[in-house]
């Protein structure tokens, strides 16, 4: 399912029904048009689509590093800032959003990336970051994503690991500082023991594995940028709506880096830079499990394992997992 319908349920989390989140996040180039049925939603996407690729710009030799790494869709932009650093920015207006994807996929790394968000009012708009195994039924992805807000008014960093299509494993931060006014470095770390979310130096969230429990750990993922329209959802659960007035909204990114392993071919052993275990065995220190607790007393917005209108027939094992 390409396109993005709103959920029927009128609960507290309908902005947060998984499938909606990537199929809504996979469409990032699509302006929703209201329609009364799904049906017609459906059509008006399909048509949404079909515009918006063939409103793909062609790329320019100037921004030959971008396309070296990364295949883009959509409004993307490849500059320089002030002191020469290669910076990539996405741009939403009322025509189209943007995202690039790399063009290599990896089995397990390290995957940074300088930010700097939609400043002032981005309500309804989200960006983002985060690897992906692809569109198939049981893909596996790790997502960070920047749940735009009204001015002043604090940005959501929504986390989720998905693994087998499975992705109902939400956790939701305030972040503490303003996220449009420079650069802040995010981070995942995904080995086979653990994906760990970072915030600058900081440990936000770790996501540990159970030898019985699903895990994203076979397929290899893709590393995605985006920048949406998620009026139906993001701000206030969809109360508030992008207000075109203050388009365009441009996330920009720098720094980027993949220090990852790379399948090589059936039967064969992971392709991995020199020192792998820099991120390999990496595991929260006693230190890094004191900065988990702290964003989770003090940061935390939304836990699905606190979440029991969601579970209720009980919570994923995990929840009551160490
Ligand atoms: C936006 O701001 C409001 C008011 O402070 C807050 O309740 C909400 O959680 C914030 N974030 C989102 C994504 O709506």
């Amino acid at each position: 399912m390409l396109c993005y319908a709103r959920p029927h349920r009128t609960d507290r989390t309908n902005h947060w029904p998984a499938s909606l989140l990537v199929s809504s996040k996979k469409q990032s180039i699509l302006i929703p048009q209201p329609a009364p049925s799904m049906a017609r939603r459906a059509a008006a996407c399909a048509v949404a689509v079909a515009v918006a690729l063939l409103a793909a710009v062609a790329s320019s030799s100037a921004d030959a590093w971008l396309h070296e790494e990364f295949e883009t869709e959509g409004n993307v932009r490849a500059g320089y800032d002030a002191r020469g650093r290669q910076v990539a920015s996405i741009v939403l207006d009322r025509q189209s959003g943007g995202a690039f994807r790399s063009r290599r996929s990896y089995l397990y790394g390290q995957f940074s990336v300088q930010m700097k968000l939609v400043p002032g009012n981005s309500a309804g708009t989200v960006a983002s970051f985060y690897l992906s195994s692809g569109n198939e039924p049981g893909h596996d992805e790790i997502d960070m994503e920047f749940m735009g807000n009204s001015t002043g008014q604090p940005v959501a960093l929504n986390t989720n690991v998905w693994a087998n299509g499975d992705g109902k494993k939400e956790q939701q931060f305030y972040l503490w500082f303003d996220p449009a006014a420079g650069y802040h470095t995010y981070t995942i770390i995904w080995n086979d023991r653990n994906v760990i979310f970072k915030v600058d130096d900081l440990f936000l969230r770790c996501f540990t594995r159970h030898a019985d429990l699903p895990y994203p750990g076979a397929k290899p993922m893709a590393v995605h940028a985006t920048l949406w329209d998620g009026s139906y959802w993001a701000t206030q659960q969809g109360r508030v709506k992008v207000d075109w007035s203050a388009a365009p909204f441009v996330v920009s990114y720098r720094g980027y880096s993949a220090d990852a392993c790379v399948p090589a071919g059936a039967g064969r052993p992971l392709a991995c830079p020199a020192g792998t275990d820099r991120w390999m065995t990496r595991r929260p220190s006693a230190a890094e499990r004191g900065t988990l607790d702290w964003a989770r007393r003090n940061y935390m917005h939304y836990d699905y394992c606190a979440d029991g209108w969601r579970f209720p027939k009980g919570f994923p094992a995990e929840c009551s997992r160490a």
